[in-house]
């Protein structure tokens, strides 16, 4: 063991780990482009890109020199009463590639904080207002965040059920599976026609964590027509589907019918920074001002526009201008779909589905879609023995790797995974 994982058991407490059974964790110890260094030399293909978000992949030179440039001007600025350039630049930028009526940028850290203020602003709204309206609508299996009212509209279960009693009320529409949509629309319905719903969020065309599930946006504007029509502030959580995750830059360019809040982490910082942003429009900003303090958005945090992440995050927004990201983008599109069609053939795998650069399957296990499934445990091992980092939700497995990757990685990845299948993989039988 070297002295690093001794250290780390010592003193390091993970996320989203069971420390009693855990594996000792890798020791990355270089990143660049679309591959993971191990201290023993060993090399792995980064398939999610490092927890979604390295979207241009590591140590990309142009947004190391914005960084290095931002340090050497300002490193960090208290931000209540003082601005600085690359926040600005960063907010006019955003603004200018989301829907018009989306103006304001207010900064955070991490995308669970990004989804707490939409929250909080849409509570203050109407409370400002006066107007009691506290009701939320939520989807399904959604993931919003790890903080508390993040939790509270996301999905209940194991991973939250300690907490349960602490989180707001929060009524759930069913996730549309093709079948259902007439049937959750006349749910949400009813449920407006109370007059007490407040706000409505969902991530739009795909849940992540749930296991990258998709849906249309077909679906999605008759849900948001039906919100709007009731007065009902809608958040597009778009921490995972944001740059250029679906095929567009944002999940919401698939849509007729636009949000009053996105927030955003993840791809806003190619995975470089902690940045967090929850843009909305003047009619919410408007409703927070006023001669009393109180009627201000109370809120903010140490690291809020931290010059050096706003810097990256311009630099980010620079490779999109740029013909790779773009073409990175329709090659993974393109290249997903030529695999999907090889998935198609697998008696084994189930529930293909494809958006954008995201491609994700079930393996049947007799269990449905579970993230409990020892598939997990026995994938994970396989892929990284062939030198690819993949982390499956349960039974699904996923790639969403990074723009950069060339054909020949991106084939590694899938020849891996066709071979766990017809050879790796073993299903336990379930009665
Ligand atoms: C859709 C969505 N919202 C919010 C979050 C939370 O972001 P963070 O982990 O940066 O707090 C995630 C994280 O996976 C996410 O996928």
């Amino acid at each position: 063991m070297s002295s690093i994982i001794e250290k780390d058991k010592k003193h390091v407490w993970h996320p989203f780990t069971q420390h009693f059974t855990a594996e000792n964790p890798m020791e990355i110890v270089r990143a660049e482009g679309v591959r993971l260094y191990d201290l023993a030399g060993n090399e792995y293909i980064d398939a999610n890109s490092s927890w979604w978000v390295n979207i241009h992949g590591h140590g990309n030179t142009h947004i190391g020199k914005a960084m290095m440039k931002q340090f050497n001007q300002i490193d960090h600025i208290v931000f209540a009463g003082v601005t600085h350039p690359k926040a600005v630049e960063l907010a006019e930028r955003i603004t200018k590639i989301l829907p018009p009526e989306l103006e304001k940028v207010f900064f955070s850290d991490n995308g669970s904080t990004s989804v707490e203020i939409a929250l909080k602003m849409i509570i203050q709204y109407w409370h400002n207002k006066g107007q009691n309206k506290k009701r939320f609508l939520a989807m399904n299996g959604s993931y919003h965040g790890d903080t508390f009212g993040a939790m509270s509209v996301g999905q209940r279960g194991y991973f939250n059920a300690p907490f349960e009693p602490f989180f707001f009320d929060v009524d759930y529409i069913d996730f549309p599976n093709g079948e259902n949509e007439d049937l959750i629309l006349l749910h949400a319905q009813s449920l407006f026609e109370t007059g007490e719903f407040a706000g409505m969020i969902l991530e739009p065309l795909v849940q992540g964590a749930a296991g990258m599930r998709m849906y249309s946006a077909a679906f999605l504007d008759k849900l948001a027509s039906l919100a709007k029509e009731n007065d009902v502030l809608i958040i597009y959580d778009e921490v995972m589907t944001g740059f250029g995750r679906t095929g567009k830059m944002f999940a919401t360019d698939y849509c007729e019918v636009k949000p009053d809040f996105i927030t955003l982490s993840k791809g806003l910082t190619a995975g470089v920074m902690a940045l967090g942003l929850t843009v909305t429009s003047n009619k919410i900003y408007n409703a927070f001002l006023g001669k009393e303090m109180t009627k201000a958005l109370l809120h903010g945090h140490s690291f809020t526009a931290n010059p050096i992440a706003c810097a990256v995050a311009c630099a980010n927004l620079d490779l999109f201008e740029q013909p790779r990201a773009i073409q990175g983008m329709k090659n993974l599109d393109l290249w997903n779909k030529e695999f999907r069609k090889e998935l198609e053939e697998i008696e084994i795998v189930t529930n293909i589905r494809q958006q954008g650069t995201i491609i994700a399957f079930e393996i049947k296990t007799g269990e449905g879609n579970t993230y409990f499934s020892d598939i997990k445990a026995q994938a994970y091992a396989y892929f990284l023995n062939q030198g690819i980092l993949i982390r499956p939700l349960g039974n699904v497995i996923f790639v969403n790797a990074p723009l950069i990757i060339s054909k020949e990685d991106y084939d590694k990845i899938t020849q891996s995974i066709l071979a766990f299948l017809s050879e790796g993989c073993r299903i336990k039988k379930h009665n």
